[in-house]
């Protein structure tokens, strides 16, 4: 890299925080060549969906807020594509770095590369090949626009040489959110979740579900319900809520119903969840992220999906893809209760240096879009 250069990075969304978190700290060691910003689109806005994040990674203040906010898909993203380009047109940066698979993934990616700005995509090459998911669809657009891609998994690799992505682009350089992960670790001796919750280690199931093809079907929620009944007669469960899925059981009613060793709680920040990852004897899960999270724990993960764009998380992790059916979730999660575990080991480069090498590698390249500049 021959000149000082400017990169903004974008979070929208709460996997995106826990993501950027290290690039941020990595650039830090190189604020004489790289000033980095950081773009929050306002798509996630609540104290427990977003605020407390910056504080538990100790990001600084985002320096531009787009205040996107909730909408349908469409609304949502054409908000962050008016507000994020009216930030780049000002700003002119040299790169934008876009992470993961969610709505301001796609909406800034496809801002940029508009106005000849050159994007890196953090997580690319990732794909459960089930297109009614929007984020496989996010994640296609942005690889097929991006100019780096810094994939996670061998996996992502493979993906993209099929869809016939040159290979200077793509670079396979680990997981980010696994370098959050190692850098907070010791910072969960300190939480007190697991004492205001009650809990021993190893002795409960932590719980997260929130993709509307579960929890948007009242049939999924009155059977999860049942079934979480069922598994609370053996061993505590916690269940941090995400909104969505919230307002889908208060809507249904179906809350009503609960045994009290299932502790339905509002969402937790992020040091307080690593807690409950690392020491949870079993977890049930829709999400993404925590696939990847109780493999590097070598923690057991039922994940309640059809398909995973994650597989390294079921070749060499603790993760079981189990299906949607809650009967089968019920039959392996009491199996892990009899002591039946999934051996696990660390995938490759998930070392906690993932972001560094990001770093180092964007400053070997040539980041420079003086030309493409409008
Ligand atoms: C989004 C991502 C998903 C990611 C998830 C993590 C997309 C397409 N989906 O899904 O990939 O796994 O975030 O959480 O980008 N809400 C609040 N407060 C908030 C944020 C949202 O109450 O701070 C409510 C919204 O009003 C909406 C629901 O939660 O009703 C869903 O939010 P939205 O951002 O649309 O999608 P997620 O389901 O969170």
């Amino acid at each position: 890299m021959k000149r000082h250069i400017k990169i903004i990075s974008v979070v929208g969304a709460r996997p995106n925080f826990m993501k950027i978190a290290p690039v941020h700290r990595a650039f830090l060691k190189h604020s004489k060549a790289v000033t980095h910003l950081i773009c929050h689109t306002g798509q996630h806005y609540d104290e427990r969906m977003s605020k407390i994040f910056f504080k538990d990674l100790e990001l600084p203040e985002p320096d531009f807020y787009l205040g996107a906010g909730s909408g349908s898909h469409a609304e949502q993203t054409a908000k962050i594509m008016i507000e994020f380009e009216k930030i780049v047109i000002a700003e002119k940066p040299d790169l934008v770095i876009v992470a993961g698979d969610v709505n301001s993934t796609i909406a800034c990616s496809l801002v940029a590369v508009k106005l000849g700005i050159k994007v890196a995509h953090i997580e690319a090459g990732l794909r459960s090949f089930d297109r009614t998911m929007p984020e496989e669809i996010n994640r296609i657009l942005t690889d097929s626009i991006s100019d780096y891609l810094f994939v996670t998994e061998e996996s992502g690799i493979i993906n993209l040489e099929k869809e016939g992505v040159s290979k200077e682009k793509i670079f396979f350089v680990g997981n980010v959110m696994i370098d959050s992960l190692v850098h907070f670790l010791p910072k969960t001796e300190q939480s007190g979740i697991m004492k205001e919750f009650g809990l021993q280690k190893n002795e409960y199931c932590l719980i997260t579900l929130h993709r509307p093809s579960n929890v948007d079907s009242q049939e999924f929620l009155r059977e999860l319900i049942d079934v979480m009944n069922e598994l609370a007669a053996k061993l505590k469960l916690v269940f941090p809520v995400h909104p969505r899925t919230m307002k889908n059981i208060e809507a249904s009613g179906l809350a009503k119903h609960l045994n009290p060793n299932l502790l339905l709680t509002e969402p937790a920040g992020y040091i307080d969840f690593l807690t409950l990852i690392k020491n949870a004897g079993l977890i049930i899960t829709d999400s993404g992220g925590i696939q990847e999270e109780s493999t590097y724990l070598g923690v057991q993960c039922i994940t309640v999906r059809e398909n995973t764009e994650r597989p390294v998380t079921v070749k060499l992790g603790t993760n079981q893809l189990i299906g949607t059916d809650l009967q089968k979730v019920k039959a392996a999660a009491l199996e892990i209760i009899n002591g039946k575990k999934k051996e696990g080991s660390v995938p490759p480069l998930w070392d906690g240096h993932t972001a560094e090498r990001i770093a180092d590698l964007l400053m070997g390249a040539e980041v420079d879009n003086e030309e493409g500049r409008r």
